[in-house]
């Protein structure tokens, strides 16, 4: 038996402007994780994927690439030039699914790194991150590729589509409560939604875009130096952003408000929008009450995270 995982993630600047080639800066979120468990069967049983927070079981042999399991399954077994082994494996997963949080690219990455590792092989995090932006490409239309690059480096990364990626660390801990609305975030319906906006007023989205990529360029700059006080700010700007683009959610905006007058340093929705996940930078001096003003205003789940 082997196992693999990979962590959630948030988007902390830049969602859907770095879809049209601005910056983006995500963080992976450790403590929530998918992992896939890869055990042999008798010879001639063929490969079989079981997802069990999802309820699904499926054979590869027929399936075909429509299936996300099925598609990073064969994507992998080709890259590795490996044929279908006699195996079951079993995915699971506590990151919360269509929140924002990455579910899909860490179940993708846990299947990824699972078979290479029943297999033998090595996957770099450059070939599983390329993998799985394959399986994103197919089920998500135009993504920017931010997701499977933080997944499968686990580390901060400041991201600009088909640009080399970089990572980064944060010169001091930032803390960030990351607050489930309960409301679904259809990703690619999302970004399909403002691909027509941007299409119906072209200068008006590209304006915004610009916007985010210069905030998202000053957040590495505060998130480098270690500089906390500046990036709330930021934040909340991005937040005004995000709104102007149509995103944003009666719901979100209630529990961004909620955040700030609970003493949070800034708040911003996270990842596609429309539902999803707040995301509030607090001070350990202010956590516990901006998790209750967040729970107050609606949140489902609050998780707490440090980066740096
Ligand atoms: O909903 P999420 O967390 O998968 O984030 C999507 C981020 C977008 O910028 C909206 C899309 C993308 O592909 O980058």
């Amino acid at each position: 038996m082997v196992s693999a995982s990979a962590p959630g993630k948030i988007i902390l600047f830049g969602e859907h402007a770095v879809v049209y080639g601005r910056p983006g800066i995500a963080v992976p979120v450790s403590q929530v994780r998918a992992t896939a468990r890869v055990e042999a069967t008798p010879p001639g049983s063929g490969l079989t994927l079981l997802a069990l927070d999802l309820e699904r079981s499926v054979h590869l042999r027929a399936a075909t690439m429509t299936d996300p399991l099925a598609a990073i399954a064969f994507l992998t077994l080709a890259h590795l030039e490996a044929d279908e082994p006699d195996a079951l494996l079993t995915v699971t997963s506590t990151i919360p699914i269509a929140g924002g949080l990455g579910s899909g690219a860490a179940v993708s990455t846990a299947v990824a790194r699972g078979l290479a590792a029943f297999l033998g092989c090595d996957l770099a995090p450059a070939e599983v991150s390329r993998l799985v932006y394959e399986v994103e490409k197919l089920h998500h239309g135009t993504p920017s590729g931010i997701d499977n690059t933080v997944v499968a480096y686990e580390q901060p990364v400041y991201f600009v589509r088909d640009r080399r990626m970089e990572t980064f660390t944060p010169g001091a801990p930032f803390r960030f409560l990351i607050a489930d609305s309960g409301l679904p975030s259809a990703t690619g319906a999302v970004v399909a939604a403002v691909r027509a906006a941007w299409q119906a007023e072209p200068a008006r989205y590209e304006r915004l875009f610009d916007q985010v990529g210069a905030l998202t360029d000053a957040a590495r700059q505060a998130l480098e130096a270690g500089d906390v006080r500046s990036l709330g700010p930021l934040m909340d700007r991005n937040q005004a952003l995000l709104e102007e683009m149509g995103v944003s959610a009666p719901l979100l905006d209630r529990l961004v408000a909620a955040a700030r007058e609970a003493g949070a340093l800034g708040a911003k929705l996270s990842g596609a929008g429309r539902g999803g996940n707040v995301i509030a930078l607090v001070e350990e001096a202010t956590a516990a009450a901006v998790e209750a003003g967040l729970a107050d205003a609606g949140a489902r789940r609050v998780i707490s995270t440090t980066v740096g």
